[in-house]
């Protein structure tokens, strides 16, 4: 099989620290991995590594074949990067950076301004373009670092949590950008702290924690090892509990848990229970202040996937990321009473 990429058995220390302990990753020619895991799970380390800017202390990594140690050059001249270490100027402006890029890249002067400004159309950044980085808001800023990755037409292109610290709205736009990467046949490896973004993005998924890929697999596979979507119903009246509880299972075959008080949550496949539920809900006359699908959150997938919490190294910590994922505030832990799996053997379940 060729894959655009591949990591195997990748091993990296930093003194004390063990970032990768022996990690696997690999991606098929246009399609799009994601890397889920939480702060220090290691994923900018592989990253890194399969972009030349690291060596590993064991194992291997190629881009197309060639080797990201002994043939840095041509695996260069295939990938783009960007993220947490992308490096726009910021006293530059947006189109000069893109400029100076292709320029570095050795595009003749007319050639690297023809990209530039391809580019800062396809991003949104025409008329930002005379503007210095600097003045960028927050998602103009990541669009120019994705617009850079892209100058040289890359075949892989890293995203490093490309929308950590994102408003909904600009992490859409992200979304979109790279949807169109990977439609183009571009490979995209996308690290990533929300399953909502690596559901939405990736054809397969590689959850990382503590240096090791815990489970593979593709979104469908890994959501049915976490236990898929639940419907969430908290009735305005605590006195209505018991008969909203009846409602729930009576539609859905289920007991629900309450994972916090007054809220009842229940297991669902897909959407069909939800206008039952709120049919029955109303004919019984229960009055609810929320009503709900949603899907487990990381800490559910940690959870399921480990039996235990993320353990100080949790989606919580997400750095300067204020908006974080909708799945906030619901509790933490497992409420649908799903068996939890251990590493070992939801590797073997799913992978
Ligand atoms: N240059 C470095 N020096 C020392 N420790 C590092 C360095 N880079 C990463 N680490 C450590 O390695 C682990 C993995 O880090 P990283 O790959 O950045 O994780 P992630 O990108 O998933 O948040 C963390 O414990 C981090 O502190
Ligand atoms: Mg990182």
């Amino acid at each position: 099989m060729t894959y655009a990429f591949r990591a195997e058995g990748l091993v990296k220390r930093f003194g004390g620290t063990t970032a990768l302990a022996g990690v696997d990753l690999a991606a098929r020619p246009g399609t799009v991995l994601g890397v889920l895991g939480p702060n220090g799970a290691g994923k900018t380390t592989a990253v890194r590594i399969l972009a030349t800017l690291l060596r590993p202390d064991a194992g291997r990594a190629t881009v197309a074949g060639w080797d990201v140690v002994r043939h840095a050059e041509e695996v260069r001249r295939r990938i783009g990067l960007t993220g947490q270490y992308a490096s726009v100027d910021e006293d530059l402006t947006g189109a000069e950076n893109l400029v100076l890029i292709g320029r570095l890249l050795d595009l003749p002067r007319r050639a690297a301004q023809a990209r530039a400004a391809e580019l800062l159309a396809q991003f949104g950044l025409t008329e930002a373009a005379g503007r210095r980085a600097k003045t960028y808001s927050g998602g103009m800023r990541r669009r120019l670092d994705l617009a850079a990755s892209l100058v040289a037409r890359p075949e892989v292109v890293y995203l490093d949590e490309p929308t950590t610290g994102l408003d909904p709205a600009k992490r859409d736009d992200v979304w979109a950008l790279v949807r169109r990467q990977a439609a183009e046949g571009v490979t995209v490896l996308l690290t990533t702290q929300y399953l909502e973004e690596a559901d939405a993005l990736a054809d397969e998924i590689a959850v990382m924690n503590r240096g090791t890929v815990i489970a593979h697999g593709t979104p469908h596979q890994l959501k049915a090892v976490v236990g898929g979507q639940s419907l969430q119903v908290r009735p305005r009246d605590q006195d209505r509990l018991p008969d909203a509880a009846a409602v729930l299972e009576r539609v859905t075959g289920q007991r629900p848990a309450s994972p916090a008080r007054g809220l009842l949550s229940v297991p669902v496949a897909g959407d069909a229970a939800l206008a039952p539920v709120v049919g029955r809900l109303a004919a019984e006359d229960i009055a609810v202040t929320e009503l709900s699908l949603r899907l487990p959150g990381l800490d559910e997938v940690f959870y399921a996937l480990t039996g235990e919490g993320p353990a100080g190294a949790g989606p919580a910590e997400a750095g300067d990321d204020g908006t974080a994922d909708d799945s906030t505030g619901h509790g933490g832990g497992r409420a649908d009473g799903a068996p939890a799996a251990t590493a070992r053997e939801t590797k073997e379940t799913v992978a």
